[in-house]
C-alpha cells in the first residue's frame, strides 16, 4: 500500500484552481499527482447528498476508470439558521457565471435578522484500486458578516469571519488561509493516516 501511496494519485478535478491547490497540500509528501482532465477522464455528476459521498463518489469513479489511487473533495458553506443551505450546493449558488457576488448577496438576503453562525466543511476521499478507501473531514467555525470584505481567495471568502479571528477569509493571505481551512484540516488528518499505509 505504501508504494502504491507513495508513486501516483490522480487529483480527482476538473477544477484547475482545485488542483492546483490540492496539489500544492500533496507537496508536502512525495507523491506524484495527475488530474484526471490530462487522464480525459470527465467528473461523475455529484449525485450524493453529504460532501463525504461527493468527495468519494469522485475518488472512486476516477480510481475505476485509471486502476490508481484517485482523490476527490467535495467543500462549501453550511448555515445552521438556512437548515445548512447552500450546503453541498455552494458551487451552484453562483448560478452558471459562478459569479459569488451573487451568491453572496444571496445569503445575505435570506439571514437577515437571523443567526450568522457557519462553517466551511472540506470532504477528502481516497480510494485505491482495490476499493479501500478511507475518507477525511475539516471544519473551519466562523461568523458571516456583510458587506463582503477582502481581495484574497474565492468563493463565500469575503463574508466569512473564522472564530478567534478579526479578519474575513477575503482579508486573508492565501499562505494564511491554507493554515487554518477547512481544507488544511482535512488535509493534515490525511497526511497523519498515510504513515500508516
Ligand atoms: P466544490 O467543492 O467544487 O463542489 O465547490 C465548493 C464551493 O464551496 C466553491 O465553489 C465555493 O463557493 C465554496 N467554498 C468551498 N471552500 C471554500 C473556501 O475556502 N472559501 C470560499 N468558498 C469556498
Amino acid at each position: 500500500m505504501k508504494k502504491n501511496i507513495r508513486n501516483k494519485v490522480v487529483i480527482a478535478s476538473n477544477n484547475k484552481d482545485k488542483v492546483e491547490e490540492i496539489k500544492g497540500y500533496l507537496s508536502r509528501i512525495s507523491v506524484k499527482t495527475i488530474p484526471s482532465y490530462e487522464l480525459n477522464i470527465p467528473e461523475p455528476e455529484e449525485t450524493e447528498k453529504t460532501f463525504k459521498g461527493n468527495a468519494l463518489l469522485k475518488a472512486s469513479h476516477t480510481a475505476k476508470l485509471t486502476n490508481l489511487p484517485s482523490l476527490g473533495d467535495d467543500s462549501g458553506l453550511v448555515i445552521p439558521a438556512l437548515n445548512g443551505k447552500p450546503g453541498i450546493f455552494s458551487a451552484r449558488w453562483g448560478g452558471p457565471k459562478k459569479d459569488f457576488n451573487l451568491a453572496m448577496k444571496k445569503v445575505n438576503k435570506k439571514l437577515m435578522g437571523k443567526n450568522n453562525f457557519a462553517w466551511f466543511v472540506c470532504s477528502i476521499a481516497i480510494v485505491f484500486p482495490n476499493n479501500r478507501y478511507n475518507i477525511f473531514e475539516g471544519r473551519v467555525y466562523g461568523n458571516l458578516t456583510w458587506p463582503p470584505r477582502g481581495k484574497y481567495g474565492f468563493g463565500y471568502d469575503p463574508i466569512f469571519i473564522p472564530l478567534g479571528y478579526k479578519k474575513t477569509f477575503g482579508e486573508m493571505k492565501k499562505e494564511f488561509k491554507e493554515n487554518i481551512s477547512h481544507r488544511s484540516i482535512a488535509f493534515n488528518q490525511f497526511f497523519e493516516i498515510i504513515k500508516f499505509f
